[in-house]
């Protein structure tokens, strides 16, 4: 299995050109079910996600070419209605596809998504949204079963609480249906927002964009026609990512292609702690800063602290001259970094859902696993700091995530090298 080697204590320098964002190519690439015509995606990230979810579209039947950053996505040729447990197991945010196929073809089956490692995240919100939009829904061995014989039909959908792929369920479900629906507490992030946008160019209606209350005019049954290639936005937690690295390395690093406004509340936080930025258009530019105050973080829904930057976060704070403290407020069981991360010579205290992060002078490098998506980029974060030499194992949760993350590290200056065991 693969493994990284960081040997730490590097000062970086360089340039990093940020990615398009996992995320939103998700809900983009299950947007394109809605549609009977070939569809073309740019700036994809090259991430193994990304091709999880082509390899289940090609295996209901549409057709998929893929190269790199660009797709191009028929589903006019989907045959099957059924996502099947071998994929969804792999990436639960395969659950997207349920509005979009429920929407276009009346009914499908999707796979339970089964645990996850950081925490239980169940789908009920989903499944509530399509069934106010008129859908029944059993749960049939190990599947959901979703029928709307008579095609959907637009409603009220209030979520009880604010979900980013129960929103984008709700998007992709009301687009085809019959008349207007109206999304409650919906979802303000940017992944959103460009989902949104992608259904306006189709030929839904989505009003009240990047709030909390959305309104879907649906095409009563009519195919969705994306004409012009969707673009994916830059990826806000990869550039979060890299401020991070270049937080607690002390280094001069530049983001280029970043979306500036998306990341505010990681370059408000890193500010907080002593940091510098220049900022021009499109390009961030953080400064070395030779000591890092602490940090108290709350994490929420966007426009506040993403849980996605969390971990991240708590590695650059276990360098820092005092105290931080992190509270994890989306998920219940997002804290599986701090062993790792005391494994390098952190000094992390953890009381239910917030951590208290001690300063220490160094970190020291040692062999660690990782153990989710973003708490792997902590790993790697403290260990381009940390004195000698780390071993990080479990790395394919860093490649369903992180576009080239060796090779960009590498460009700025960071020894770290990808071995076989
Ligand atoms: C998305 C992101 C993920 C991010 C998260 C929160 C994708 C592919 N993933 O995940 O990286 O960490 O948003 O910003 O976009 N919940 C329920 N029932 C549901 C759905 C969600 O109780 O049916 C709960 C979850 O357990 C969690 C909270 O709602 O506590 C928010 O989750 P949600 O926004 O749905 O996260 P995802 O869309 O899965």
């Amino acid at each position: 299995m693969d493994y990284l080697e960081i040997e730490g204590g590097c000062k970086l320098s360089g340039n990093v050109t940020i990615s398009g964002a996992k995320n939103s190519a998700l809900a983009v690439i299950a947007a394109t079910i809605l549609s009977d015509k070939e569809v073309t995606l740019t700036n994809l990230p090259n991430v193994v996600d990304i091709r999880t979810l082509l390899k289940l579209l090609t295996m209901l039947g549409a057709k998929v070419e893929h190269n790199d950053t660009v797709a191009k996505i028929d589903c006019s040729t989907i045959s099957s209605t059924r996502a099947v447990y071998e994929i969804v197991a792999q990436m639960r945010a395969s659950i997207l596809v349920l509005g979009p196929l429920l929407s276009r073809f009346k009914h499908c089956e999707v796979s339970l998504p089964g645990g996850c490692a950081i925490g239980q995240r169940p789908i009920d919100l989903h499944i509530k949204a399509v069934e106010a939009l008129g859908a029944e829904v059993t749960l049939e061995q190990g599947y959901v079963v979703a029928k709307a014989e008579d095609g959907l039909k637009g409603n009220k959908i209030i979520f009880d609480k604010i979900t980013v792929g129960g929103t984008e369920n709700a998007l992709m479900a009301a687009a085809m249906a019959d008349g207007v629906t109206e999304i409650v507490n919906a979802a303000k992030e940017p992944e959103i927002v460009q989902l949104s946008e992608m259904l306006n160019m189709g030929g839904a209606k989505v009003e009240g964009i990047g709030t909390g209350r959305l309104k879907v005019h649906g095409t009563n049954g009519k195919p969705l026609d994306f004409s012009e290639p969707v673009e994916i936005i830059p990826d806000r937690i990869e550039a979060g990512t890299y401020l991070c690295v270049g937080a607690i390395t002390n280094s001069e690093i530049t983001l280029d292609k970043v979306n500036v406004e998306h990341i505010q509340t990681s370059i408000e936080k890193l500010e907080a702690m002593g940091c510098d930025f220049y900022i021009k258009n499109d390009s961030v530019t953080i400064k070395p800063v030779a000591e890092l105050k602490g940090v108290n973080i709350v994490t929420t829904e966007y426009p506040g602290f993403p849980t996605d930057m969390q971990a991240q976060f708590m590695a650059v704070a276990t360098l820092a001259s005092e105290d931080s403290l992190i509270e994890e407020r989306l998920f219940e069981n997002r804290f599986m970094h701090v062993s790792e991360l005391n494994r390098l010579g952190a000094d992390i205290w953890l009381k239910g859902n917030v951590a208290a992060v001690r300063p220490v002078k160094e970190l020291i490098g040692a062999e660690v696993m990782a153990t989710d998506l973003r708490a792997s980029s902590a790993l790697v974060i403290a260990a381009l700091a940390a004195k000698g030499t780390t071993k990080i194992r479990r790395i394919y949760h860093l490649d369903r995530g992180y576009d080239r993350l060796e090779e960009k590290l590498s460009n700025i200056g960071a020894k770290i090298v990808r071995k076989k065991s």
